[in-house]
């Protein structure tokens, strides 16, 4: 099992729509050539972009509403010593086909996270405690998952136990970052919050954890990305982050995208000059995480 955070300390950069567009192509991925690869993604943002598009807004809320969200599953990991199941807790999203192409779309199972459960979570879980729930995470999801992938929300410092759990429980941190001096001057904090989390479990449970810059909104004919992909280049080298060749360009139609727009069945329809661009990074991921898998 592989996971990977995808974070950058940035709203609107692109986390949850790289997410997205991650999820079905990995959700596609056959392993050893013959199963389609099990996929869960863990939407960490309590505004729930991406579970929201995969599910629907209505059904979102009625997890909410009954408390099947993933801080209610670990509130109860907390409270029960012996562990909780997770299966109540993720909504399965059944193999479908794109509305009007019918394109193939892989099964994705989700969990999503409300704000009062996370408030509480947040209360009751110790920074020491983060490296027992992301090791009990790993432990109890590989089992059943291939690929997990978390979608973390923006503004986060090491107070944000739920997030560095998140990091800490990922194989790799991906961070979409646009090549703009405002994010640019963003990834700083990001960076240190990657190794605030990151730190902690290496300290006690070593093991292998990479980062990997992917850029967002990106034309590499522009003054702007001349002008600052140098300096995301220093940066990702100081720190020991690898960048990324393949790139998301700027997409017109996912500027203006709304609510309603961003609908997993329609992500694929909208956007597919972009699908190639999204499948390389996908091999790009999977050749860093040493993993000999093929996309279809
Ligand atoms: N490559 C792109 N081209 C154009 N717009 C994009 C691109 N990637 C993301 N967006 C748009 O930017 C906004 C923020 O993206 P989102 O994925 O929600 O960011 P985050 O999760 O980092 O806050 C959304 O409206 C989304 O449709
Ligand atoms: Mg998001």
């Amino acid at each position: 099992m592989k996971s990977y955070a995808v974070y950058n300390n940035k709203g609107g950069v692109g986390k949850s729509t790289i997410s997205l567009l991650l999820l079905d192509i990995f959700s596609s991925i056959k392993v050893g050539d013959i199963r389609q690869a099990r996929v869960l993604v863990i939407d960490v943002d309590t505004q729930s972009s991406t579970s929201i598009s995969l599910l629907g807004n209505r059904r979102i809320q009625e997890l909410k509403n009954k408390n099947l969200t993933f801080c209610n599953n670990l509130l109860n990991a907390l409270k029960n010593k012996k562990g909780v199941d997770f299966s109540p807790y993720i909504t399965k999203k059944e193999a479908t086909k794109t509305t009007k192409k019918r394109l193939k779309l892989g099964a994705i199972d989700v969990m999503c996270v409300k704000k009062d459960s996370l408030i509480e979570f947040e209360k009751k879980c110790s920074i020491e405690n983060t490296i027992k729930i992301a090791t009990y995470i790993k432990q109890n999801l590989s089992k059943n998952y291939d690929f997990i992938f978390f979608d973390l929300p923006a503004n986060i410092d090491s107070r944000n136990k739920l997030s560095m759990l998140a990091m800490q429980a990922s194989d790799m941190v991906l961070i979409p970052t646009e090549p703009t001096k405002i994010t640019i001057n963003a990834l700083n904090d990001t960076i240190e919050n990657i190794k605030y989390a990151q730190n902690l479990m290496m300290h006690d449970k070593p093991r292998e954890m990479k980062n990997a810059i992917v850029l967002n909104k990106t034309d590499r004919r522009t003054k702007q990305y001349k002008l600052h992909h140098k300096e995301i280049d220093d940066i990702a080298r100081e720190n020991n982050i690898i960048v990324f060749e393949s790139f998301l360009p700027s997409a017109p139609t996912l500027a203006s995208s709304t609510d309603e727009t961003l609908c997993f069945e329609t992500l694929k329809e909208k956007y597919l000059t972009y699908y190639d661009k999204t499948k390389k990074i996908a091999l790009e991921l999977i050749k860093h995480s040493n993993l000999t898998i093929k996309t279809n």
